[in-house]
């Protein structure tokens, strides 16, 4: 977890692929309804453009059928999921009528102002998903993925303003979650500021630290 623009997505990437299990991303699955036209993204695409959460009932639904899926068999890491207290209650009952359970919650902490420069100049690949920043992480070509060639784009939600109301609906919502599960013990907060490769380092640390 962490605001928007932490890095969750670029780091949960590395994270997944260091512990060879699936990144299940609710923003990712939501963008990815919305290019496909499909209901839910219709239902999605009004909050998501908002900066606003989407209704938990469809949000839920959703992370409950693709935890349930047989790559996620072996554990997966879970970007931007839960998002406000009910969620974690509903995940932590979820987890338990499956057998599944939650190992850790990394935090990743970053300031209101670096959250927007870095949004406002975030990049996406249409095809693999990579994320790219124009000054800090920079493809060679500034309309091209270096991974796979697929054209990127700006998200509608990366305008300033509704960075803004964003970071509110965090700190509103989300942050109370912070200390859900710092009173579990299971809260590892990782500075997420310095080079990507810099916070992957301290990540991955955090979590050799907690396995053993
Ligand atoms: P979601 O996609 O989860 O967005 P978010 O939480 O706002 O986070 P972001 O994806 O914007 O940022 P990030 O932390 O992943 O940063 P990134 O790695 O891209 O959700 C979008 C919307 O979907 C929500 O607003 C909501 O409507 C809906 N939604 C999703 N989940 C929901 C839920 N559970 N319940 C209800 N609604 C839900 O990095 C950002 C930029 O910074 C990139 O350009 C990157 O290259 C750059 N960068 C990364 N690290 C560094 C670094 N160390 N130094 C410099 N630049 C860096």
């Amino acid at each position: 977890m962490g605001p928007p623009g932490a890095g969750k997505g670029t780091q949960a990437e590395f994270i997944a692929e260091h512990l060879s299990i699936p990144k299940i991303s609710t923003g990712d699955i939501f963008r990815k309804n919305v290019s496909q036209g499909t209901p839910l993204g219709a239902e999605a695409k009004k909050y998501m453009d908002a900066g606003d959460l989407v209704p938990d009932e469809v949000t839920i639904a959703m992370v409950k059928d693709r935890i349930s899926e047989p790559d996620a068999v072996g554990g997966y890491l879970l970007d931007g999921f839960p998002r406000n207290v009910a969620q974690a209650k509903v995940l932590d009952a979820m987890l338990e009528e499956i057998g599944h359970c939650l190992d850790m919650v990394m935090e990743l902490v970053v300031d209101d102002e670096e959250v927007v420069r870095r949004l406002a100049g975030r990049r996406t690949c249409r095809d693999c998903g990579q994320i790219w920043h124009i000054v800090f992480d920079p493809p060679a070509d500034p309309e091209h993925c270096d991974r796979c060639s697929g054209a990127l784009f700006q998200r509608d939600d990366d305008k300033e303003a509704t960075i803004r109301h964003r970071l509110e609906v965090y700190n509103e919502q989300t942050a109370p979650i912070v200390d859900y599960y710092a009173d579990r013990s299971m809260l590892v907060g990782v500075d997420a500021t310095g080079p990507v490769e810099n916070v992957t380092g301290r990540a991955i640390a955090a979590l050799r630290r907690m396995e053993s």
